[in-house]
This record gives structure tokens, C-alpha cells and sequence, in this order.
């Protein structure tokens, strides 16, 4: 990428007295008309949102409204699906990363992802954090990343006796902090989120949650849940997607229907549509 994130933030913050320019919410990504098509068939039309720097956006809305799509279009993760095709603008840091000289491989080492189902690798506690920054070339202070990584992840002293076990060997809680330990080992600027607690008991639930919070402070984070008291309760922002039906030839496309600051959606909503869903109106 041509623009160095932690370039853009220094910039974006240098500003001695807080003028109106250092006020202004800096977004991550600019979503300007996109949509997400798989063949002939659109699950997602018309998307336009900024996303704001260390904060975290919730995508919320009824299954099959696309938000695992749209997810995915933000690190290119959709060009692993043969038939996906994205329209519009997916603007990070003031570059379109679906512009012909972006490398998508690195547009997913800054944009990191966790997964609904846990999925560590069949390999060690300390391999499983170690693979990214290994990938990167990293041969030096493995150890010093490792536990840092897991540090982040809140699961360091838990493991801290047993980086050798295997990954799998944890319990659910433990795997999907360990997932999100892999994810922030290589450093990203975004970390995006399907569902990471819909496998995991609500103690576990809370920690991840509590987590998320911690890692705002120094990461971007967009997450899809299903669990309006987990969107209520950890995001800043919450965009509310719906599915229009079109009677005539049955397409179902996904469209954003409202985004707001989380507490004005889940107090006084624009749209009845997201009304009904946030409490539970919804067919
Ligand atoms: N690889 C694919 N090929 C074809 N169609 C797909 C593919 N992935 C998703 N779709 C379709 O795109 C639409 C949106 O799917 P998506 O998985 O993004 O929804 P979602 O909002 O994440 O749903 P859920 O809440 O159930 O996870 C659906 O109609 C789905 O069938
Ligand atoms: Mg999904």
C-alpha cells in the first residue's frame, strides 16, 4: 500500500490545540456505493458509510442481508470467492483496495479477521500466534511478539505454562482469544469480527467483549452480531441492513437501511425497520 496507516495517524493527530480539523472523526474506510455481487446474483446493493478510526462498528440485521459479505469486501477476502465481484468504492486510508495495484495480500495483513467458529491451527499455542509474522519474514524476537500478541489477547496467563500445547487443546473461549491473538500478532489497523462469541458460553462471551474493548484503544474494529445486547453493549456505531424483496423476480439484495451512533439506534431509531428488529418485531 502506498499510504502507511500509522503515517496517516500521525498526521491526522498533529495538532498541538484541538482545532476543528483534529476533531473531525477520521475514518478508516469510506464505503461509497458499494456493492457485492455473486454471478448474476446481488447480495448487497448500495452501501455508503465511513467507518471512524478506533471505534467499533457493529453490523447488525435479519440472515442473508449480506453483513458477512460486506465484512469480507473490507479485506478483499471476497476475491476467494470465484463468482464475487464488488462495485463501488471500498476507499482505506484514501486508497480504493480494489484499485488494479493493490496487493490483497497485504491489504489482509492490515486488515485482520476473526471468525464465528474458532479456528486455530492444528499447531502449537506459540506457532499458532507465531505463523503471521513468521509469513512477514519476522526471525527475530518471536518470543517478545508471541507474548505480547497473547497479552493483547488476554489469554497470556493462561497459557503462559503450555505454548507448546496444542491449540486445539483449549477451550472454546480460550481458542477464539487465541484467533484474535493471531490476528493482532501481525499488527493490523482493522481487526473485522463474524459473530466471534456465537460458539462461546456468556462468560466467555463477556470476556471477549471486555477485550474488544481494550483493543479499540489501539485497533479499528467492525463486528457482525446477531445479539443486540453484544451490539449495545460494545460498539460505538451500529449500521442496520435489511433484505428487499423483489416480488417480481424474487431477488433478495441486502441494502443499509440506517447507521447511527449505537445509542441513538437502539433509543430512538429513524427507520421502523430497525425499530422492529432491535426489539425483536421482526418476522
Ligand atoms: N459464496 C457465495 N456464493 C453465492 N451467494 C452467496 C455466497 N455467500 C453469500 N451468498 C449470498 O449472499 C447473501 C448474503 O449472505 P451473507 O452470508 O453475507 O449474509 P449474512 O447477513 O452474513 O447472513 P447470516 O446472518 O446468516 O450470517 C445471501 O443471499 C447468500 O445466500
Ligand atoms: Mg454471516
Amino acid at each position: 500500500m502506498r499510504v502507511e496507516p500509522s503515517e496517516a495517524h500521525v498526521a491526522a493527530h498533529h495538532h498541538d490545540a484541538p482545532t476543528e480539523e483534529a476533531t473531525a472523526v477520521e475514518h478508516v474506510f469510506d464505503l461509497r456505493g458499494v456493492g457485492v455481487h455473486y454471478g448474476d446474483f446481488t447480495a448487497l446493493q448500495d452501501v455508503s458509510m465511513g467507518l471512524p478510526r478506533n471505534q467499533i462498528t457493529a453490523l447488525i440485521g435479519p440472515s442473508g442481508c449480506g453483513k458477512s459479505t460486506l465484512l469480507r469486501c473490507l479485506n478483499r477476502m471476497n476475491d476467494l470467492v470465484g463468482s464475487a465481484r464488488v462495485t463501488g468504492e471500498v476507499i482505506y486510508n484514501g486508497e480504493n483496495i480494489y484499485d488494479a495495484d493493490i496487493d490483497p495480500v497485504e491489504v489482509r495483513r492490515r486488515i485482520g479477521m476473526v471468525f464465528q467458529k474458532p479456528n486455530p491451527f492444528p499447531k502449537s499455542i506459540y506457532d499458532n500466534v507465531a505463523f503471521g509474522p513468521r509469513l512477514n519474514g519476522q526471525r527475530k524476537g518471536l518470543d517478545d511478539t508471541v507474548e505480547q500478541a497473547l497479552r493483547g489477547a488476554a489469554l497470556w496467563d493462561e497459557v503462559k505454562d503450555k505454548l507448546g500445547d496444542s491449540g486445539l487443546a483449549l477451550s472454546g473461549g480460550q481458542q477464539q482469544r487465541l484467533c484474535i491473538a493471531r490476528a493482532i500478532a501481525t499488527e493490523p489497523d482493522v481487526i473485522l469480527m463474524d459473530e466471534p462469541c456465537s460458539a462461546l458460553d456468556p462468560i466467555a462471551t463477556l470476556k471477549i467483549e471486555d477485550l474488544m474493548r481494550e483493543l479499540r484503544e489501539s485497533y479499528t474494529i467492525v463486528v457482525v452480531t446477531h445479539n443486540m445486547q453484544q451490539a449495545a453493549r460494545v460498539s460505538d456505531r451500529t449500521a442496520f441492513f435489511t433484505v428487499n424483496i423483489d416480488d417480481h423476480v424474487g431477488m433478495r439484495t441486502g441494502a443499509l437501511v440506517e447507521y447511527d451512533d449505537t445509542e441513538k439506534i437502539f433509543t430512538q431509531a429513524s427507520d421502523e425497520r430497525t425499530e422492529a428488529y432491535i426489539t425483536g418485531r421482526f418476522g
